[in-house]
């Protein structure tokens, strides 16, 4: 039975870049083949979230991200596992385990260490381990796919870097998962998703940003984000087509509109192309954000606590269970036990 597994952390209100780029791409692959009997681990990574600051209180945080998975149409079944990375020990333990097999020179090319410790005169070692750790909580459950936005692909190269290290000296103890290529493809898409910043199209969308019309939060009010939108930074060209290369404002804004309605994205460029009236691309793509907040709101508002606690403790009685059985096998494979 195949797996698959994503997570998503937990350090403030998610981005529509967070939204369209991996949480509803999972929601949809999730709801597609748990039913066909593949196993979907949705996880918070929140010993994640502590490598940088945390926006309000981690643990409504955390009860919060997985509420927006059920408000993003997840479809619970016995296949589908939901937990806090921190509840299943087995995380921790086998980071070290792989930190022991990564090298100094493979860590530090992670571009995402590269970026969050640039310009600081110190930073934690959390920021450093980041990737070795997210290749435990992969590794653990040999979990395959691993549907992600494009900022996070280097660690899957990396994860499958240290699996196939570790077999070669130790046995064949860890599923590789497939190549980013095949992860994309698995996604259904053409490349990896990334969303980019309203005011500089040229980066990602990102809740770390400090200018806020350059990116819509999932709490935004409707009115609020259809201002930011209409605000976007498009391009000088006279007329619509999409190219990330020579119009990313432009572009994203059909990407945001293909992912938000779910029409396939040359069916959007199709409709769009050769169009001059960005301020009616504008408007359209404002409509579709606001509906698709007011809907999601509206959802968040009819899920209680209790029932995200009863999935957590259902979830991680099972995650608990497959990750302590691979970790004994990795402990006697090292000579641990
Ligand atoms: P995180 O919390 O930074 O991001 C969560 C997911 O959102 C995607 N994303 C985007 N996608 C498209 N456009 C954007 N502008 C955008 N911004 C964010 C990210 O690519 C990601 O898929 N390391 C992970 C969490 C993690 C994890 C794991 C994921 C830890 N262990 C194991 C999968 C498997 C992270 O920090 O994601």
């Amino acid at each position: 039975m195949k797996t698959i597994l994503t997570g998503i952390r937990a350090n403030s209100v998610l981005t529509l870049g967070n939204y369209l780029g991996a949480m509803l791409p999972m929601v949809k692959l999730a709801n597609k083949y748990s039913k066909e009997g593949c196993n979907v681990n949705i996880f918070v990574p929140d010993l994640h979230s502590i490598i940088s600051e945390v926006d309000g209180d981690l643990r409504e945080n955390i009860l919060r991200t997985i509420k927006y998975y059920l408000a993003a149409g997840l479809e619970v079944n016995e296949n589908v596992h939901i937990y806090r990375q921190s509840y299943v020990p087995a995380h921790s333990e086998l980071c070290w385990i792989l930190n022991c097999n990564t090298t100094m020179g493979e860590a530090s090319r992670m571009t995402q260490y590269k970026e969050k410790s640039e310009g600081k005169a110190s930073s934690n070692v959390g920021i450093f381990d980041y990737p070795v750790l997210m290749a435990a909580d992969i590794l653990l459950y040999s979990a395959e796919y691993v549907p992600l936005g494009e900022d996070q692909f280097q660690h899957i190269e990396l994860t499958r870097n240290i699996a196939e290290r570790f077999n070669n000296k130790y046995g064949e103890v860890f599923v590789v998962p497939v190549s980013t290529k095949e992860q994309v493809e698995f996604m259904g898409v053409e490349k990896p998703i990334r969303i980019r910043d309203l005011v500089n199209p040229e980066k990602k969308m990102s809740k770390s940003t400090a200018s806020e019309n350059a990116k819509i939060m999932l709490d935004d009010e409707p009115l609020k984000a259809t201002k930011k939108i209409m605000s976007a930074t498009t391009d000088s060209f006279e007329d619509i087509e999409f190219d990330f290369e020579t119009r990313p404002g432009i572009s994203n804004l059909l990407y945001i509109e293909a992912l938000a309605t779910g029409v396939p994205l040359s069916e959007v460029v199709q409709k769009w192309q050769g169009i001059s009236r960005y301020g009616d691309l504008k408007k359209q793509v404002a409509n579709t954000v606001s509906e698709l907040l007011v809907e999601f709101q509206r959802r968040m508002t009819e899920i209680s606590d209790d029932e995200v606690l009863r999935l957590l403790s259902e979830g991680e009685k099972y995650a608990n269970e497959v990750a302590n059985a691979k970790l004994l096998e990795v402990q006697k494979a090292v000579g641990l036990r």
